[in-house]
């Protein structure tokens, strides 16, 4: 068990280097953390040969989503990078959902492999968190299949009307706080970021001024473990199931009866969407 391994050059490739000029440090971080995932997630199909980018590099994006570096599919645009991963041009086929689905529902069925979300709960579990916080690991970046942009935004209006209010405040505020460290809990500064950027820089006034907010709210603690797990949820190989987690999310996830997506919540058609990337309307 080892974890994942970033080449620089190749994450440096999938961005493209006039993409990455125009990038803020913020858009990078993003960028690497969703690359980490879509590795982890096994969407780093190996190209042939011939499949090299302009660098030379072998493709390291899916490969029906390729960036335009192969000769025949120069014209094929790229989706904004902040699209969720069901909403990638790399003809998936969805199976249909259930009339009533559940949350263990769409983890099978449109989140699966998630395992980075299953290592982070999993490691919240092993090592004896609360259980808000191994749900709160376990919801914690599913949102990236809908939307990545701000995604810890997103993720807590995903699940706010399902789970307690500490738990979507953890999800809401992780973002924040990966770009700050806390020695007290063993939290430092991703080395990845250093390493990949090679430059240290002072996040967005929105992320900073979130992040005085959370350090200085009595639940911080419950974000900064979100943050402090996620680092030990990178972990090529290992594949963790649902099941563990199936008691937990029924005791602390409000299932609605009428299934999720249709219990007319405020987030409701957030759910729907996800269940439903082919709907055209
Ligand atoms: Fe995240
Ligand atoms: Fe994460």
């Amino acid at each position: 068990m080892s974890e994942i391994q970033v080449d620089r050059k190749k994450f440096l490739a999938t961005v493209g280097v006039g993409a990455l000029a125009a990038m803020t440090p913020e858009d990078k971080a993003e960028e690497l953390e969703h690359y980490m995932i879509d590795l982890l997630e096994g969407h780093d199909h190996a190209h042939g040969s011939h499949e090299k980018d302009e660098l030379g590099v072998p493709c390291a994006r899916p490969c029906e989503i390729r960036r335009p570096c192969c000769d025949e599919e120069q014209e094929q645009p790229r989706a904004p990078r902040g699209t969720g991963n069901l909403f990638q041009a790399n003809g998936r086929v969805f199976e249909p959902m259930p009339e009533k689905p559940t949350l263990v529902d769409f983890f099978n069925l449109r989140f699966a492999p998630a395992r980075h979300v299953l290592q982070s709960a999993n490691y919240a579990l092993q090592t004896g968190q609360p259980e808000e916080t191994v749900l709160a690991c376990l919801l914690h970046d599913v949102v990236q299949n809908l939307i990545k942009v701000d995604h810890g935004w997103w993720g807590a209006q995903l699940v706010e009307p399902y789970v307690d209010e500490r738990v979507a405040w953890a999800i809401r505020y992780h973002a924040a706080l990966r770009f700050y460290p806390d020695e007290s809990v063993g939290y430092e500064y991703p080395e990845m970021y250093n390493r990949i950027f090679g430059e240290d820089y002072i996040p967005e006034p929105y992320i900073e001024r979130d992040y005085q907010h959370a350090r200085a709210h009595e639940w911080y603690m419950d974000a900064r473990l979100v943050t402090l797990n996620d680092t030990y949820a990178f972990q090529d190989g290992v594949d963790v199931s649902i099941e563990p987690f199936i008691d937990i999310i029924g005791r602390h996830f409000k299932q609605p009866k009428e299934g999720l997506g249709y219990g007319g919540t405020p987030s409701s058609h957030m759910w729907r969407t996800i269940g439903n990337p082919n709907k055209p309307l």
